[in-house]
């Protein structure tokens, strides 16, 4: 008997649950360690120390995020207080022009909030947020610039503010103010057009120039090279192609995701786990360091395509990558034990390999990615 137990595989319910109460615990311990310092969220866990950030970071949003979903798994008191005390950490936040980021800083804090309170006030924030994003939007090179220009790219934009387009849908809808729909969708078609290889793999950076309109350099910034996949912009472009299929109906976004899902999960070097290598082309694989961060993002962005997709080999294969994916998240090697971590849910994941930056750490949006996943996949159990 003992054999025959070990040797099951835990149903994949209870890695859901599982995954949710540990995710609950070490989210209610991380909350209370900052809670009396004013306008401070968590950013990382690095040699023994919790390493915080200010509302202006690009991951400012993702705690309160975290808080939000696990709040409307459960219904705890405890985890909305703490919700609302970090969401309004970020509100500053509104008025920035100087980033792209404004999506993943808004809405994953504000607009899930917005979405399960409905407190008028987060909704004002999400549409100064949305403003404040759409300066960044030039008609004509038609995309909304991700970085200012610097030495070396006129107008840089990066696979991942795809992700940003989301809060300006949600604001079109909820205000009937086309114009931000306008902008997502010309952003995801201009992106579709330049940002993509042949073989369905994305570049991390697209520089336009301002004259032309064209591009006039293709290259990386947090990848192994110019040429070389970036596991977490892969992960951002079949998330952001996937969510602008749903936001638009628009068939060519959901053959976009379709493509990128084939060829993310028919690479070589995806590790039979399924949780990638920081980059799909790192000169050291296997020894190089996994991201948790992307494996969570595709595990959630999988769950959603896999309901799109008309074709029910495709929509179960991408739901056994993704069960695998969480399987591998929820293990010991990926999910840390209560109030160790720093009060992380993930470890393992990279942040910026080229600079040394937060490799091999806990990141918050890794935490985000995967409790979202985990909501997926038991709303689809459900
Ligand atoms: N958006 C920055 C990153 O994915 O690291």
């Amino acid at each position: 008997l003992l054999f025959i137990s070990c040797d099951k595989k835990e149903p994949l319910s209870k890695v859901v649950q599982r995954g949710l109460d540990i995710s609950a615990r070490q989210s209610i311990y991380l909350a209370g360690e900052l809670e009396n310092q004013m306008e401070i969220l968590p950013r990382t866990y690095a040699n023994n120390e919790l390493k915080t950030a200010g509302y202006k970071s690009w991951i400012s949003g993702f705690f309160p995020g975290v808080l939000w979903y696990l709040y409307e798994n459960d219904s705890l008191t405890e985890i909305r207080k703490y919700a609302e005390l970090y969401t309004a950490r970020v509100e500053k936040a509104k008025t920035m022009t100087n980033t792209h980021d404004l999506g993943f800083m808004l809405y994953c804090s504000f607009g899930n909030g917005y979405r399960l309170t409905s407190n008028p006030h987060y909704l004002e924030v999400l549409k100064t947020g949305a403003e404040s994003l759409s300066t960044r939007f030039n008609e004509k090179v038609g995309v909304i610039k991700s970085w200012n220009s610097n030495g070396k790219w006129q107008y840089p934009v990066i696979i991942d503010n795809m992700m940003n387009l989301e809060m300006l849908s949600f604001v079109a809808k909820e205000t009937n103010q086309e114009h931000f729909m306008d902008i997502a969708n010309t952003h995801a078609r201009t992106t579709l057009l330049h940002h993509f290889r042949p073989d369905n793999s994305c570049y991390h950076v697209i520089s336009y120039d301002t004259i032309t309109g064209k591009p006039h350099a293709k290259q990386t910034h947090q990848g192994y090279s110019d040429s070389s996949v970036w596991a977490r912009g892969q992960a951002w472009a079949l998330y952001g192609y996937t969510m602008m299929y749903r936001e638009t109906q628009n068939e060519k976004y959901l053959q976009q995701a379709i493509n990128i899902a084939k060829f993310i999960l028919h690479h070589p070097n995806l590790p039979e786990d399924k949780i990638p290598y920081w980059d799909f082309d790192a000169p050291n694989i296997p020894d190089e360091p996994r991201d948790a961060s992307a494996g969570a993002i595709i595990a959630s962005a999988l769950l959603e395509l896999g309901q799109y997709v008309n074709d029910d080999k495709l929509s179960k294969e991408y739901q056994s990558v993704a069960a695998q994916q969480l399987r591998t998240l929820s293990s010991d090697e990926y999910l840390a034990a209560p109030q160790t971590n720093g009060g992380f849910i993930l470890k393992h994941s990279v942040g910026n390999k080229p600079r040394n930056s937060e490799v091999d750490v806990p990141l918050t949006y890794a935490d985000y990615y995967y409790v979202e996943a985990l909501l997926r996949y038991k709303k689809l159990l459900q």
